[in-house]
């Protein structure tokens, strides 16, 4: 039995089952505004161990940053890597609907801020809410590199690339970014955060 992934249409609210639930846990829409948003290809029976295989794959976390002329943005992701050493490229997958993936179209930039271990308090302030509801940079330190995103001041260290806007790919509900590396630096010793270390100690912070 294939199991699958529904969309409130009214919201966006997406949930997964072989049947689409009563009502929207968000909206309160009825069944009838859900559509099949996406057909896993493997039994409903195994998707709790498909999904725990899913979390055994580890990510660092990041803060990617952009801007659209004077005005910038920033969001967390954990979808950044490497794609290749030479020429030193980077992949990203940014959500459509973001602010930060608005301003990497328009200004074909971003920066990559590398977050500590004990840098929470970045994660919960550019990762639960879009920088269209409020200023994220308000009050946080940064500096700036060759591409002029803002590069959060007391990361461990950051890094730069130009989007190559050719190779840029539509996943669907993201854009994978990919990036060329031009700039860089170092900033402080200390152990980076990952995506498990973050969610093992979020709710102890
Ligand atoms: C731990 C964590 C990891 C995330 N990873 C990604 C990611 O890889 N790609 C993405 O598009 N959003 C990711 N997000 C969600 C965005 O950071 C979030 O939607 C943000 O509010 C978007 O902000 P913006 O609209 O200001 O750009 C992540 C959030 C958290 C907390």
């Amino acid at each position: 039995m294939i199991s699958q992934s529904w969309k409130c249409e009214g919201c966006g609210f997406v949930t997964v089952g072989l049947f689409p639930p009563e009502h929207c846990p968000r909206c309160t829409a009825d069944r009838s505004s859900f559509q099949k948003d996406y057909e896993f290809k493997f039994p409903e029976e195994e998707i709790g161990g498909v999904i725990a295989a899913c979390f055994k794959v580890s990510y660092g976390l990041y803060m990617i940053s952009s801007r659209e002329g004077e005005k910038v943005n920033g969001q967390i992701c954990n979808t950044l890597f490497q794609v290749t050493a030479d020429p030193p490229r980077f992949a990203v997958a940014i959500n459509h609907d973001n602010l930060t993936h608005e301003f990497m179209e328009k200004s074909g930039v971003f920066a990559v801020s590398i977050l500590g271990v004990n840098d929470h308090r970045i994660v919960r302030r550019f990762g639960y809410r879009s920088g269209r509801d409020f200023d994220k940079f308000k009050g946080i330190p940064v500096i700036t590199g060759r591409t002029d995103c803002p590069v959060y001041r007391d990361a461990i260290g950051y890094i730069e690339c130009e989007i190559l806007t050719d190779k840029t790919v539509d996943a669907g509900t993201h854009s994978v970014f990919i990036g060329d590396l031009v700039g860089g630096k170092v900033l402080r010793d200390e152990e980076p955060m990952t995506y498990s270390y973050f969610r093992e100690t979020k709710d102890k912070q």
